[in-house]
């Protein structure tokens, strides 16, 4: 649907602050902020369809935001490497107010390292594509994030639905990986000891039955796992275990045309997620699979209202119906047009071979 296609990123540009930050959602009160994790998928979609000035922006700003926090960083770096225990006032939080400020919000689930990960991958990427070197404040912003990930990543924190903080997540973990990948290329520095050190984590623990699991202890599938190889390429895609994955999360918490995020989420009634639905297209185009791919993004693309604005969940095929209205009354309906989702589909429309 090139209409649903052009709104996107219609929609994702107006709403990107001049500050260069991507609010998750303006419509949606609790979102009002900028994610990094967001946020990078975001950049990462605006690069794929040649919207390189806004990518950068967001990138500068992410920077920014970073190199005000070196101080914190340094902080957590030297607390974890000395065993000590983090406060949330030693690390990175999640997500900012749209000039790079602190969100006053003391229980927010702040520490998730997922979303500096992603950055840099990101970052690495839109300098790629681009062309160009990653320097200036963008490089020691860089290696601040990849100081600040080297040294804390086998901490529990909280996962990329921002729950379950006593626990150590795969796809936290991969995104990890992938950022240190990506600084590698990028600062000429080899971060071997990590990227080993999370692959034996990968591969030692976070596997039951033959597939990928959503937390280290558990034995659930949770959808986000597709990052560990879309785009993350911790694991290889044709690795039986990551097609064992794969095939459960079509199988468990796919019902109707829509991706669930795991099977006990309650959040608005644990609906059918559009972003995740685009991502597993994503997934799918990579492989080859178009036809898949095409059935799911036709299921997106049927989620958009009059005005091609895409939700961030769909409230069919409910896990827990009677929490559906608690979160309607707690935070206001379903948020829309939720930015990461219009990016997804972008990026599964844009990018088969990636
Ligand atoms: C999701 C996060 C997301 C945030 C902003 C939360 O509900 O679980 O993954 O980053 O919303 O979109």
């Amino acid at each position: 649907m090139t209409d649903l296609r052009a709104r996107s990123i219609e929609i994702i540009l107006t709403a990107q602050a001049p500050s260069g930050a991507y609010p998750a959602c303006l419509e949606f009160p609790t979102y009002r902020y900028s994610w990094f994790r967001d946020g990078s998928f975001i950049a990462y979609a605006m690069d794929l369809v040649g919207e390189h000035d806004s990518a950068r922006q967001f990138h500068q700003w992410a920077a920014a935001a970073i190199i005000r926090r070196a101080d914190l960083v340094e902080r957590a770096v030297g607390k974890a490497r000395a065993g000590r225990p983090l406060e949330l006032r030693d690390v990175l939080h999640t997500r900012y107010g749209l000039e790079g400020e602190p969100v006053e919000d003391g229980d927010w689930p702040n520490f998730q390292l997922d979303g500096f990960g992603t950055w840099l991958w990101a970052l690495g990427d839109h300098h790629r594509r681009n062309g160009t070197e990653v320097k200036g404040p963008l490089r020691a912003a860089a290696d601040l994030t990849a100081l600040y990930l080297a040294a804390l990543w086998r901490l529990p924190c909280y996962d990329c639905w921002e729950e379950f903080p006593d626990r150590v997540h795969p796809h936290t973990l991969a995104a990890i990986a992938a950022g240190m990948r990506a600084h590698q290329e990028m600062a000429s520095i080899e971060h071997t000891h990590e990227l080993e050190g999370i692959a034996r984590c990968l591969y030692e623990d976070a596997l039951v039955d033959g597939a990928f699991i959503k937390s280290l202890g558990t034995r659930d599938v949770d959808a986000s796992l597709v990052g560990l190889t879309t785009p993350y390429d911790a694991i290889d895609a044709l690795d039986p275990r990551m097609e064992a994955t794969i095939d459960l999360i079509e199988r468990k918490l796919m019902n109707g045309g829509g991706v669930r995020r795991y099977s006990t989420d309650t959040y608005y009634g644990g609906g059918e997620w559009v972003l995740l639905t685009a991502w597993l297209a994503w997934h799918h185009r990579r492989q080859g699979n178009d036809t898949r791919a095409e059935q799911l993004l036709h299921w997106v693309e049927e989620q958009a209202d009059d005005e091609y604005r895409l939700p961030e969940q769909v409230p069919s095929s409910l896990n827990d119906p009677a929490y559906y209205q608690v979160w309607v009354e707690r935070w206001g309906e379903i948020a829309r047009p939720l930015l990461w989702s219009h990016a997804m589909y972008l990026i599964a429309g844009e990018s088969p071979f990636l």
